[in-house]
């Protein structure tokens, strides 16, 4: 059996038997997020920014320290970096301050069939109260997002492009560069939604020249509970906060008050502090082995799978030309809670449904379906026993009627 040398880091594969091809929903963690995570609650466990003794400088300090770890790895300043709940609080924090400040009636969202609802809901709830407009691009006949389909419908009322960077059903990548130099041009401000990308691919929010960037620590490595928006500096010092309480605050008066500089404005009451703390060792170990390394592993792994599993007869695929480590795919005539459970049964762990992103799934004219999605601590073994228990499955559900 190859060897798989980040794998033992993993304690959720020791000693199991399982397939585990679910990272796209949450990734596992290694032993250095629980390890940082441990530390936090066995040795300090109070709070940070208010207590002036020992514990709490140093529970601070290693909040404050992951912020400028996040910061490093998509090159931006500390302070542009603000810790939130997740990525859903991310997109959410956008469209409810930075959005609802500045749409105004007949102006224009433009978002695309591929997005997670986090990232189309915020918008569709913003667009009802305030009378905008939301557009979706037209996808290509590979339901991809493409400039020139962006180029068809910006027009100088539109003042959000809100984009997936990859897509949590399809694993492609939009080509986010040339649409935000676009959108730029044309007086548009660019939200992405990289809870799918910061895991993949090394992102420079300052080349990129992107406005908003979303994502959440659980699935690169980190633990849930925490998620990031990156905002340019200049947009987050013109935001209201959405959230008020403790610690975010410069002076409170009885009839008006005054908030702190971002990122703290923005991180009202007790933070998720030892999901922060893992988060930062996440960001430690994605560096350490390089996120080309992890990706070229990723991409060959799935690569693998996909070329076994297109030949077993009474498997339809749906993303063949994805960029990333995601297979999309049904069981011809099966319904895919049914085909996940048998997958389950042979000790293949998989996501089945709409994967948040029912646009997305309308888009492909089908009503569900199953997603083996690669990480790297995958091997091939698992990629030969998805397709094994695919093969099964076929027979099985042949044999039961379908
Ligand atoms: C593309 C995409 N955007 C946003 C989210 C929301 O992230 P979270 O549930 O961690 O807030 C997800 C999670 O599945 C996702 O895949």
């Amino acid at each position: 059996m190859e060897k798989n040398p980040w794998r033992e880091q993993f304690p959720q594969l020791a000693g199991k038997d399982e397939a585990f091809l679910d990272s796209a929903a949450s990734s596992l963690k290694p032993l250095s997020v629980i390890a940082a995570v441990d530390h936090y609650y066995h040795d300090l466990s109070v709070n940070i920014h208010r207590g002036m003794y020992a514990s709490s400088y140093e529970a601070t300090r290693l909040y404050e320290e992951a912020r400028a770890k996040v910061a490093a790895f998509i090159h931006a300043k500390e302070e542009e970096v603000v810790f939130l709940r997740g990525g859903t609080a991310a997109l959410n924090l956008v469209a409810s301050s930075y959005g609802a400040a500045h749409l105004q009636p007949g102006d224009e969202v433009i978002v695309s069939q591929l997005e997670h609802h986090s990232s189309i809901l915020p918008w569709q709830a913003l667009a009802a109260k305030v009378g905008a407009k939301l557009v979706y691009v037209p996808l290509d006949p590979e339901l991809r997002i493409t400039v020139d389909n962006v180029r068809s419908v910006l027009t100088s009322k539109t003042k959000v492009v809100a984009l997936t960077y990859v897509s949590n059903v399809m694993g492609y990548i939009t080509p986010l560069a040339e649409i935000i130099a676009l959108a730029h041009a044309s007086g548009a401000i660019v939200v992405a939604d990289a809870a799918q990308a910061v895991q993949h691919l090394s992102i420079d929010v300052k080349c990129l020249d992107v406005d908003f960037l979303a994502f959440s620590g659980h699935k690169m490595l980190g633990p849930t509970g925490i998620g990031v928006l990156y905002g340019k500096s200049a947009l987050l010092a013109e935001m209201e906060p959405i959230e008020f309480g403790g610690e975010m605050i410069d002076e409170v008066n009885k009839d008006r008050s005054t908030w702190k500089e971002a990122p703290y404005k923005f991180e009202a009451g007790t933070m998720p502090i030892a999901s922060a703390i893992g988060l930062g060792a996440a960001v430690d170990m994605l560096q350490s082995i390089g996120l080309d390394a992890i990706e070229d592993h990723v991409v060959r792994i799935r690569r693998y799978a996909f070329t076994q599993l297109k030949k077993v007869e009474g498997i339809v695929i749906y993303n063949p030309t994805a960029d990333t480590g995601i297979i999309a795919f049904n069981i011809e005539g099966v319904h895919p809670h049914d085909a996940a459970t048998f997958f389950a049964e042979q000790h293949v762990s998989l996501r089945a449904g709409h994967h948040c992103a029912q646009l997305a799934i309308k888009a492909l004219g089908i009503e569900a379906c199953l997603r083996a999605s690669f990480y790297l601590y995958n091997t091939y073994a698992d990629c030969d026993r998805l397709v094994a228990v695919a093969k099964e499955a076929v027979r099985f559900f042949k044999g039961v009627g379908f």
